[in-house]
């Protein structure tokens, strides 16, 4: 598990490296690893901007030095009207002056064309190949807090490069800690602010005999320690702090500060309210199970050969995770090759995206920047069997099946609790409701990623190949409530699924008998 990546956990890193961290060529979902293509060029091209500045600079000073020879030796002759009276050095100043002092050096410095294209460069790249910005970097850091939140990961091991005790090969530096405290604070997340503005502060100390102005850093990071604490109601907290900034350095911004803080009054220590199911969410998200008054017999797991014809020589490998609502995991269901297959089929369908978009199918980097979702349909082989084992293992007619949805969740994304049917609006390319959800893990998860029911005390970590399924409806095709999921947040990796949902409609006959444990309770009148 460690030795897979290291995690270099600068910022920037952090998001490169969510990409690339598989090296897999399905990049499509993936828009950080298009990041890590826009640094490359950001870099190749500050290096030729560099190279060729050097250049010229080596060359204006070999011809300064010159000058400054011939103008030394003239001025230092005894007198320097007799040497002017020398038609050839009266020539000599002059044509230095006139031409070469124009030519050489005012009009190459004032015009500078490696700048001028190194700034068309930096221009094309935030205008076309979308560049992240400063709402990314605050996205990149709301993520690491919500990371933090859910997974209740401590702020000194992660500056340490430490996650849930597993310690990667990077930590941070104070100045990134730093900025993710200044980040966090202008973001409104003062508790959090001030644990990174505290790690910060440690880190520059035990750092301040290399690091030159220290003391100006230390002044900073006290001066955005006290708005935090303001904000979040500690007052006196927060005058200690500016106060220990004024007294070594009364000129420093926290003046003003102290003025602004002066003009209106501390916040207010409010407990943070999180929605209701976020308890069991967190919990279930850490991989632990909600405390229950009583537990049936534990649920066993099984073979099945008799599903389907097809599962005789295979049978399913059956993993009930909850009855009434039924999830079942089906282990093993597509192999390693299935799955770079059904990438494939989705990185292809990228390129005939990014050639429909008029560009002769080139791909750029904004190609790649595309949603981090793909649509793919049952024709080509590989999905072919897809659709085939979803028939087989639920028993539903494909006819009510969308195109499987090819998802891929970065590092701190969350996906808070959500039913998968409509239940309102549904759309009307289908009929009826989603029956059913079968979703395929693509990939495994070296940390987080899990699948949560928030209701059911059910957690499921993502198995590369296995196969969930549940029903959304009661045999009635009333909604079920209960099955109200989420996607934790992935801590480290990199989370690919497969969604297929299954309409009600063309399923009258289908729906199987013994799969589900709900028909004694229906109230339809399908049962
Ligand atoms: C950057 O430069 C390296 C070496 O000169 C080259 O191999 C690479 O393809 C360049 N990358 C880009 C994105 O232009
Ligand atoms: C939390 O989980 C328990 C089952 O362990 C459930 O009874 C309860 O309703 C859940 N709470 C919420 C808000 O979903």
């Amino acid at each position: 598990m460690l030795d897979r990546h290291c995690l270099y956990f600068g910022i920037f890193q952090l998001i490169i490296w969510v990409g690339v961290a598989n090296g897999e060529f399905y990049s499509s979902v993936d828009s950080m690893q298009d990041l890590a293509q826009v640094e490359e060029e950001l870099l190749n091209a500050t290096r030729s901007y560099l190279e060729s500045q050097q250049k010229q600079l080596d060359f204006y000073r070999r011809y300064v030095e010159q000058i400054k020879r011939e103008h030394e030796w003239a001025t230092s002759q005894l007198k320097l009207d007799e040497y002017l009276g020398h038609p050839l050095h009266a020539f000599r100043l002059l044509k230095r002056l006139v031409r070469d002092w124009d030519a050489l050096i005012f009009e190459p410095i004032v015009a500078n064309d490696a700048r001028e294209k190194f700034r068309a460069f930096v221009e094309v790249l935030s205008r076309d190949l979308g560049y992240p910005d400063q709402s990314e970097l605050q996205g990149a850091i709301k993520g690491l807090a919500r990371l933090q939140k859910v997974y209740n990961l401590p702020t000194s091991d992660l500056a340490d490069g430490i996650i849930n005790g597993f310690p990667y090969e990077s930590d941070l530096q104070w100045r990134e800690c730093y900025e993710i405290g200044v980040q966090l604070f202008d973001l409104k997340e003062y508790k959090k602010s001030l644990e990174w503005l505290q790690v910060a502060l440690i880190l520059l100390q035990s750092s301040s005999r290399t690091e030159k102005d220290a003391n100006h850093y230390v002044a900073d990071i006290r001066e955005y320690a006290s708005m935090a604490n303001y904000e979040l109601g500690n007052p006196k907290k927060a005058r200690r702090l500016l106060n220990q900034v004024l007294d070594k350095q009364p000129k420093h911004s926290a003046q003003q500060t102290r003025k602004y803080l002066e003009s209106r009054e501390p916040g207010k220590n409010v407990r943070e309210t999180n929605p209701s199911w976020f308890a069991n969410y967190t919990r279930l998200c850490q991989g632990r199970r909600l405390p229950e008054e009583r537990s049936g017999d534990p649920l066993k797991c099984y073979l099945d050969g008799k599903r389907h014809a097809y599962f005789i020589l295979a049978p399913l490998q059956v993993e009930p995770v909850h009855l009434d609502p039924d999830i079942n995991v089906y282990h093993g269901m597509l192999s390693s090759k299935h799955i770079q297959s059904i990438f494939e089929e989705a990185d292809k369908k990228e390129m005939v995206r990014s050639a429909v978009a008029g560009d002769g199918g080139a791909r750029t980097v904004k190609d790649l920047r595309v949603s981090q979702q793909t649509w793919l349909d049952y024709k080509s082989p590989v999905m072919k069997s897809v659709g085939r084992i979803i028939e087989f293992v639920s028993g539903f007619d494909m006819a009510g099946a969308e195109f499987m949805q090819v998802a891929n969740y970065g590092v701190g994304g969350q996906y808070e609790p959500h039913p998968d049917y409509f239940e309102v609006n549904l759309p009307e390319e289908f009929i009826g409701d989603r029956i059913s959800t079968s979703m395929f893990y693509l990939s495994d998860v070296e940390q987080g990623g899990y699948t949560v029911f928030t209701k059911l005390n059910v957690f499921l970590p993502p198995v590369k190949g296995a196969l969930v399924m549940w029903h959304n409806l009661h045999r009635s095709l009333d909604v079920d409530a209960r099955t109200l999921h989420a996607g934790c947040p992935v801590i480290v990796g990199s989370k690919r699924i497969g969604n297929i949902w299954m309409h009600s409609g063309y399923q009258e006959f289908r729906r199987p008998c013994g799969l589900t444990s709900d028909s004694y309770k229906s109230v339809g009148y399908r049962d």
